[in-house]
């Protein structure tokens, strides 16, 4: 039965992190958990489907009664149950959909087929996140491992993209340099904390795009560059100062890049109220400072969520399911997976 004053259950399993979430009704998170997966994968280099579906197999049960039992929860309390349906590797969503649908159907709760990259892009109206919950329309800066968009967030399900990435997304040119530079997956934050030993003025780098019209992204030159100044170095192993000379070069290409893209979004939004970064890669203080910097400029607040909340996790996805549940969109139990599942495809 559907209690919409009742907490609310959320699964995050479409990469790396299987998670799990409950939030009461009015947003506040009663419970949290995160399972990183990095461990299972590092030796390869990056996510392996096939171990990442069986990962979230053997995890996700026990992390959800954890989660139900710090928030002092059985199945029967809950009012709903929202999982990440798609974008995202499909083993992974069968293992976190199938879950939510059969624990949907032995409690008689509803079911909310979850889009990942809205739930990051609500992330920011979570209750007590921003000094004030941001109004539509605002501008969403997407920044994750697979993306790298600028959308006008209308409303709840009311999307509609500025500029997306005409190659690798930002956070895969994240990670694609850190291996070059011989740094442990996930590339991202290891190549930040390089970088902060770095000078950013040492390797003259590509900006592509920069001062193009509009607001797509392009980050393969630049990570081809990263790999050419590698190459460039003496034989052996990469010194320490000269790698951290690349790594800080190519995040200030990156911050330069990113800024310039939004300040031209912010010219197709003119209404926005706010901008919103989320993703993985919003996490990078560098870049967190930089796009502060912008938003001060035009008079808007920067909102970003605590990293903690920017990289994959399950409050976001709970978030996504109050706010979709306020609405009444409720899903069948027959919703599909959605392995590719662009935001604009949500309209409604
Ligand atoms: O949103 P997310 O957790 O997963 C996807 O939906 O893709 O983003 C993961 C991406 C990875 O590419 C990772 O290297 C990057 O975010 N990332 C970072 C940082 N933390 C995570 N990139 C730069 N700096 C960081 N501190
Ligand atoms: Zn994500």
């Amino acid at each position: 039965m559907e209690r919409k004053d009742a907490p609310l259950l959320g699964i995050e399993s479409s990469c790396d992190e299987t998670a799990a979430a409950i939030l009461a009704a009015d947003g506040t998170i009663l419970a949290e958990r995160v399972l990183s997966q990095i461990a299972d994968h590092a030796a390869f280099g990056g996510v392996v489907p096939e171990i990442a579906a069986r990962a979230h197999l053997a995890a996700l049960n026990a992390l959800v009664r954890d989660a139900l039992h710090e928030a002092g929860l059985c199945f029967a309390d809950l009012g709903a149950i929202a999982a990440t349906a798609g974008p995202g590797l499909i083993g992974g969503l069968l293992v976190g959909t199938g879950y939510a649908k059969g624990a949907a159907i032995a409690a008689g709760l509803p079911y909310l087929a979850i889009n990942h990259l809205e739930a990051h892009a609500l992330t920011a109206r979570l209750p007590g996140l921003a000094a004030t919950q941001p109004a539509f329309p605002y501008l969403l800066l997407l920044l994750s491992g697979g993306h790298s968009q600028c959308v006008a967030v209308e409303g709840v399900g009311r999307y509609r993209l500025l500029g997306t990435s005409l190659d690798d997304a930002v956070g895969e040119a994240f990670d694609k340099s850190a291996k070059v530079l011989g740094l442990p997956y996930p590339g991202g934050p290891a190549l930040e904390a390089l970088a902060r030993e770095g000078d950013a003025t040492a390797i003259a780098l590509p900006r592509p795009l920069l001062r193009r019209e509009g607001c797509d992204f392009s980050f393969s030159g630049l990570k081809t560059a990263v790999a050419q100044a590698v190459a460039a170095a003496p034989p052996g192993a990469l010194a320490r100062p000269l790698a951290a000379n690349i790594a800080a070069s190519f995040q200030a290409a990156v911050t330069d890049i990113l800024a310039d893209r939004l300040t031209h979004a912010l010219a197709l939004l003119p209404g926005a109220n706010a901008i919103v970064v989320a993703g993985g890669v919003a996490a990078n203080t560098a870049i967190r400072a930089h796009l502060g910097a912008v938003a001060a400029a035009h008079d808007l607040p920067l909102i970003a969520p605590p990293q903690r909340l920017c990289t994959d996790n399950a409050v976001m996805v709970a978030w996504a399911g109050l706010e979709r549940r306020a609405h009444g969109l409720l899903d069948d139990l027959a919703a599909p997976c959605r392995p590719r599942w662009p935001l604009a495809e949500l309209a409604r």
